[in-house]
């Protein structure tokens, strides 16, 4: 059983309106694996689904255990994390504060200082800026912050909602570059993105939604070189 989430047949609606039509996708352990799609195409939805934000019918299962009853709270005592959509920090808190505020799960003392230090070896940035309140950080280093609040629970899988949204093609990168140090560093991921070409380079696998469907999914290597894919996502 490797399978950190098995999601099957999951369905969001907004009234008449049916959001995600059935959707089923795996990740494994350690992979980085995406889901891309145009805007209105399902992402956010299956994303605040999976951490049961939002509505669902459909199974999902996390660490081999059924979720889809569980509060929020509870999927992200269990090791489920996400970074939504335009992530938001808190303005007027200190970066430190904003990552107190993530560390909500953190009980002891001792780990919180570990969780600090890793958080802050993995944006060394924040390190230096602890004590700035939050709205003094540029675009990126928000960005930044809002993916440290969500790893100061340490979390198994955590889920990132279009992180390159609205970022300069330069801070798309450095992103980029620190989600392949997370993975590296042990997390799993489940991205969204509208960004495909730099989705498929960094992930193993990726599935494509589009109109709440998936209608392709595989190994990013081959999705790359997938002439719809290229024609409709890559624009070559
Ligand atoms: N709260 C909501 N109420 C009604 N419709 C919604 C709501 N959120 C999303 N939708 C609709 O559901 C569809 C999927 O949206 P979304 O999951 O946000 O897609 P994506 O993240 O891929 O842009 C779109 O048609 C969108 O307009
Ligand atoms: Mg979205």
């Amino acid at each position: 059983m490797r399978s950190v989430l098995e999601v099957q047949n999951l369905n969001v609606r907004y009234g008449e309106i049916h959001a995600v039509k059935g959707v089923s996708l795996r990740v494994e352990k350690g992979e980085i694996v995406a889901l891309i799609g145009a805007n209105g195409a399902g992402k956010t939805s299956t994303l605040s689904a999976i951490m049961g934000m939002i509505r669902a019918e459909g199974s999902v299962k996390f660490m081999g255990k059924d979720i889809e009853r569980f509060s929020p709270w509870k999927r992200a005592q269990m090791g489920l994390s996400i970074v939504p959509e335009r992530a938001r920090v808190f303005p007027n808190m200190t970066v430190l504060e904003n990552l107190e505020v993530g560390a909500y799960l953190v009980k002891d003392k001792k780990v919180f200082k570990e969780r600090l230090e890793w958080v802050y070896d993995i944006f060394p940035r924040l390190r230096e800026r602890q004590k700035q309140l939050a709205l003094t950080l540029s675009g990126g280093e928000k960005q930044m912050l809002a993916i440290g609040r969500s790893l100061m629970n340490k979390p198994k899988l955590l889920l990132i909602d279009e992180i390159s949204l609205g970022l300069m093609p330069k801070l798309v990168d450095e992103i980029f570059q620190i989600l392949i140090k997370l993975n590296e560093s042990g997390i799993t991921l489940l991205i969204s993105e509208q960004n495909t070409k730099k989705a498929l380079e960094i992930s193993s696998r990726a599935y494509v939604l589009q109109n709440g469907r998936v209608v392709k999914e595989g190994p990013s290597g081959e999705l790359k070189e997938d002439e719809e894919i290229r024609k409709a996502y890559l624009g070559v």
